[in-house]
């Protein structure tokens, strides 16, 4: 089974439109070509359109960072999925770890968002991870097995292949300290076989990426190995140069 590569540039709260804009000029160029594995940008709300706009017509795609689970309502400050896909957007992150621990999204939040962004017609990159205390102890697969089976309750089984599960963590992002290639593998296998625990079809088309501390000198690395099947990066990713080094890697 051959699973697409996939390489997604979360640029968390970085980057203005022009600074989007300026990006996308130079990035583009770079990948110019690149068409066996998928190029994410997720910007900012604001800087989605002006990236669906400079990316038109090409093989990179754009993504939000986060999305409402209700469809419409009373929710201030939240953007719903008929937003994003009026911006032409077509994925979205979910459940990213900065969203866990500093705005204390639940795995009950995320059971609600993750079918809701499929239904809506968004391909959901689904974020999980352990922190370092839970890793101490020894928890993190107990941590994983829990994120992702309340995450992916809801989604339908002949579905679950269409969402992206991201391992991140928690401890490797934006730390400087990457995941070993081991770990990062151990890790991946582990929420492949919970997946599996729903469909052994869906295990073999998932798509599961690891993020943290990623950069281009050691992507290669980490994205050799049997498993992972691309990568989330974080500060890397606002250098058009650097995550142009890391798709290239993949
Ligand atoms: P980092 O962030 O690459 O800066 O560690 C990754 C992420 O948070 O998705």
């Amino acid at each position: 089974m051959m699973r697409r590569p996939y390489l997604a540039a979360n640029w968390k709260m970085h980057k203005t439109v022009a600074e989007a804009k300026a990006f996308v000029a130079e990035f583009l160029p770079l990948v110019d070509g690149v068409e066996d594995r998928d190029v994410v940008l997720c910007p900012s709300y604001l800087a989605l359109r002006a990236v669906v706009q400079g990316t038109e017509g090409g093989a990179v795609r754009v993504a939000a960072q986060n999305m409402a689970a209700e469809p419409e309502g009373a929710f201030t400050g939240e953007v719903s999925a008929a937003m994003l896909l009026e911006a032409g957007v077509d994925a979205v992150i979910l459940g990213h770890s900065e969203r866990r621990a500093l705005y204390a999204e639940t795995d009950e939040e995320l059971a609600r968002k993750v079918p809701a962004a499929l239904e809506a017609g968004l391909e959901p990159i689904l974020c999980v991870g352990e922190t370092e205390p839970e890793r101490e102890a020894d928890a993190t697969e107990a941590v994983l097995l829990r994120q992702v089976s309340t995450g992916l309750s809801a989604v339908a089984d002949e579905r679950l292949a269409e969402v992206v599960v991201a391992y991140e963590p928690v401890w490797a992002i934006g730390t400087g300290i990457t995941a070993s290639a081991d770990q990062a593998r151990e890790a991946i296998e582990f929420i492949r076989a919970v997946v599996s625990g729903r469909s052994r079809d869906a295990a073999a088309e998932i798509r599961i990426i690891y993020g943290g501390s990623v950069k281009p000198e050691n992507a290669a690395e980490l994205l050799v190995e049997e498993g992972i099947d691309g990568a989330l990066v974080g500060g890397a990713s606002l250098d058009p140069e650097a995550f142009a080094k890391i798709v290239e890697a993949a």
